[in-house]
């Protein structure tokens, strides 16, 4: 295996439409999600996108559960649907910018489709944390960064400033969000 480079924003391969990925996995992919898990766990992160590491292709991983024996998800093409309508603000932060993060509008749950590695179809139910780097991940494949989700730009800040977004967090889950 082999750590892959991450693109940082302001490259345009952040910005692009991921391709939909051929099944059943070429062992080129197969050796890309190794590389994507591995990157993950290095960097450390929570979840890859292939287009973080220069290839346009609809390919996730994602490390559900912390833990040293907790073993990473693969989606191949995956589809994500929300499940009811709440909609929970949290911190999150990307490997495509790193030292940031942000307080980030998602649904409390989703329902998830696609492929694992072995072609297998998946469709299952996440909530909380792991819904939130699904749909994280997921907008990579469409080109969206987090930001692009923050409802204001104030919910930015560098990480060594982040007890500030948490009290801001907390504010805004009081219902003031001023100042
Ligand atoms: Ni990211």
């Amino acid at each position: 295996m082999t750590l892959r480079k991450i693109a940082r924003m302001g490259h345009p391969v952040l910005w692009a439409q991921a391709r939909p990925v051929d099944l059943p996995l070429s062992a080129a992919l197969q050796t890309l999600a190794d590389d994507m898990i591995e990157t993950m766990r290095d960097a450390p992160g929570v979840g890859l996108a292939a287009p973080q590491v220069h290839e346009s292709l609809r390919l996730i991983v994602v490390q559900p559960e912390r833990g040293p024996d907790a073993q990473p998800l693969v989606l191949v093409n995956p589809v994500l649907e929300p499940v009811g309508d709440t909609i929970e603000i949290g911190l999150e932060g990307c490997l495509s910018m790193p030292d940031l993060q942000g307080l980030v509008p998602r649904f409390h749950a989703v329902r998830y489709r696609g492929f694992d590695r072995t072609g297998q179809p998946i469709d299952a139910l996440a909530e909380g944390f792991f819904a939130r780097v699904l749909q994280h991940e997921v907008d990579h494949l469409d080109g969206i960064l987090y930001p692009m989700r923050m409802r204001d730009p104030r919910d930015l800040a560098y990480t060594r400033e982040a007890r500030h977004l948490i009290e801001r967090m907390d504010r805004l889950a009081a219902g003031d969000p001023e100042p």
